[in-house]
C-alpha cells in the first residue's frame, strides 16, 4: 500500500508548485497537505520543490504530512528522513546534491531546512476530519482509489473545506472527480487530475 517514490509525476508536482505560490503569494504562511505521504518520498519531494522556488521566503512554508500507518510507525521513519542511496536514484543530480546529506551506510538524510518545514502527523481521511484549513494545495496521489466511491466523494469534500479560495487538489492520473461534486472544482489542466476550487 506504500508504494511511493522521490519525484513521482513530477510535472504535476511542479505546476501544482507553481500555483500554490502563485496563490499564496503574500500570505504569512503558504500552507500545503500531503495527505497519504507514506514514508515522507512525496512531501519531501513537494517541499524540495518549493525549496527551489521560494527562496527566502520558504521558512513561510508549512507543509503538513498525513498518513494513518501508525502500525509501521510510519512517523518515526518520515521524521528521520533517512533513505537509501537506491531510493534517491531518480532525484536529479544538482538537486541531490544540495538537499542531502551523506550518513555513511549508502544513507542519506533530507537537509535540515527541508525537514524543518514538514510536519507529519498521524490522521486517517476516513474520519473525514480536517487537520487544518486554508491550504493553498492538498496532494492526495494514489490513496483514493482504496476507498469505495461514496468515501471518496465525502474524503474530496473534506479536502474542499480545507482547501482556502482557489486553491488546489492534485489527485492521482487515474483519479476522476465524481459526478456529484464536479461543481466544487474546475480542472486546471486537461491531462492531469489537477483541480481548483470554486
Ligand atoms: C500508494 S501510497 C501513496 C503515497 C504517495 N501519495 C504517492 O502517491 O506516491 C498510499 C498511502 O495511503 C495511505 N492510506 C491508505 N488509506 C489511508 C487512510 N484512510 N488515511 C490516511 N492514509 C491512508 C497508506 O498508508 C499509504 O501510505
Amino acid at each position: 500500500m506504500a508504494f511511493t517514490f522521490f519525484f513521482r509525476d513530477l510535472p504535476v508536482l511542479e505546476y501544482a508548485v507553481q500555483e500554490a505560490i502563485k496563490l499564496a503569494m503574500g500570505r504569512m504562511r503558504i500552507k500545503i497537505w500531503d495527505a497519504g505521504s507514506a514514508l515522507g518520498q512525496e512531501p519531501y519531494t513537494l517541499a524540495i520543490l518549493f525549496a527551489e522556488r521560494l527562496g527566502a521566503t520558504f521558512n513561510n512554508l508549512y507543509l503538513d504530512a498525513t498518513d494513518y500507518d501508525s502500525e509501521n510507525n510510519f512517523g518515526d521513519i518520515v521524521k528521520l528522513a533517512t533513505y537509501k542511496y537506491d531510493e534517491l536514484q531518480r532525484i536529479p543530480a544538482d538537486i541531490f546534491k544540495k538537499y542531502f546529506d551523506s550518513q555513511g551506510n549508502n544513507l542519506y538524510r533530507v537537509c535540515d531546512k527541508v525537514r524543518s518545514r514538514v510536519f507529519f502527523q498521524y490522521h486517517d481521511l476516513l474520519s473525514l476530519k480536517a487537520i487544518g484549513s486554508e491550504y493553498a494545495l492538498v496532494v492526495c496521489k494514489n490513496v483514493l482509489l482504496h476507498f469505495q466511491y461514496n468515501e471518496r466523494i465525502e474524503v474530496i469534500k473534506m479536502f474542499y473545506q480545507a482547501l482556502s479560495t482557489g486553491g488546489f487538489l492534485a489527485l492521482e492520473n487515474t483519479q476522476k472527480m465524481p459526478e456529484e461534486i464536479s461543481h466544487l472544482f474546475e480542472q486546471v489542466v486537461p491531462d492531469a487530475q489537477l483541480y481548483r476550487k470554486l
